[in-house]
């Protein structure tokens, strides 16, 4: 989504912590910028916002769609953690995204393992975070949280590959500036309070009370076997628990694909697939 001059100094007037915006009309990937501005020595709280990406990424190699309409941005964080925090900032971006999405758009969303923020069963946001350890300083990782939002539905449609699954808080091109604003406003604002007392997981809550998966049954690939088993909670270190064989198990972010949900009332569009589709 564009921003006027006049959006990006409301936007600066909204923000209750120290934060450094960097925005321009396109870019490669918000994320590929900031980490070479990390390595550069950018402080936390610089976000790199764009109106739209060429070469937007998602997780697991994927590609992530990012036309004009949309918000796209990153933002740095350097927490003295262990790697886990990584995992943490998205869990709590996740909840940073969805609480803001529903004050300023009225939206009830729902947070689907580890990090897709869903309204009315449809895929809205998705959330990249990437590390970065300087071995020689090794208490200061960086870390860049990448949000894409799809705000307005885009001008010629979704690509047919995502189009059952993906939405947009705006099914047309109507003037949403101001919520834009907001909407950013929020989540940055969120996020960077839920950052700073990260370890006390004050989020963790919230995260599981907005499951879309507690309860239902998926299929998962672990160590290149399938497997089906029913998701019974979120643990501490938000790992999915599921029961398998009459015992429960803590699945975590990187070691399981989620391939599928397969309980009545889901819509195709849960699928998870493999390999290069957008905004799975
Ligand atoms: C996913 O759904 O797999 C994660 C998508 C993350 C997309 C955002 S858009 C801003 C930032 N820059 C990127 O290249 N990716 C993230």
């Amino acid at each position: 989504m564009k921003f006027s001059e006049m959006m990006l100094k409301e936007l600066e007037n909204r923000f209750n912590f120290p934060v450094e915006i960097h925005y321009v009309d396109e870019t490669t990937s918000t994320n590929t910028v900031l980490k070479q501005m990390a390595a550069d020595g950018a402080k936390e709280g610089t976000v790199y916002l764009a109106a739209r990406q060429t070469q937007g990424r998602g997780r697991m190699g994927r590609s992530f769609f990012s036309p004009d309409g949309g918000l796209y941005f990153s933002m740095l964080f350097r927490p003295k953690m262990n790697p886990a925090t990584s995992l943490l900032l998205t869990v709590a971006a996740a909840v940073a995204v969805a609480e803001a999405m529903d004050e300023v758009f009225d939206t009830q969303s729902k947070i689907k393992w580890v990090n897709d923020v869903y309204v009315n069963g449809k895929k809205v946001c998705g959330i990249l975070a990437e590390s970065q350890l300087d071995p020689s300083k090794p208490t200061e990782q960086a870390v860049i949280v990448g949000i894409g939002i799809n705000v307005c539905a885009p001008k010629d449609g979704f690509p047919t590959e995502i189009e059952n699954r993906a939405g947009a808080l705006c099914e047309t091109n109507e003037a949403v500036s101001d919520q834009a604003v907001r909407l950013l406003a929020e989540i940055i604002n969120r996020l960077y309070s839920f950052a700073s007392v990260l370890s006390e997981k004050p989020f963790l809550t919230a995260y599981r009370n907005r499951s879309f998966l507690i309860g239902k049954t998926v299929s998962y690939k672990r160590g290149g076997t399938q497997q089906t088993a029913q998701v019974t909670g979120i643990d501490e270190q938000a790992r999915l628990v599921v029961l398998q064989n009459g015992q429960e198990i803590s699945l975590g972010a990187g070691e399981v694909q989620l391939m599928s949900i397969a309980t009545e009332g889901i819509n195709p569009h849960d699928q998870e697939r493999n390999g290069g589709t957008q905004q799975d």
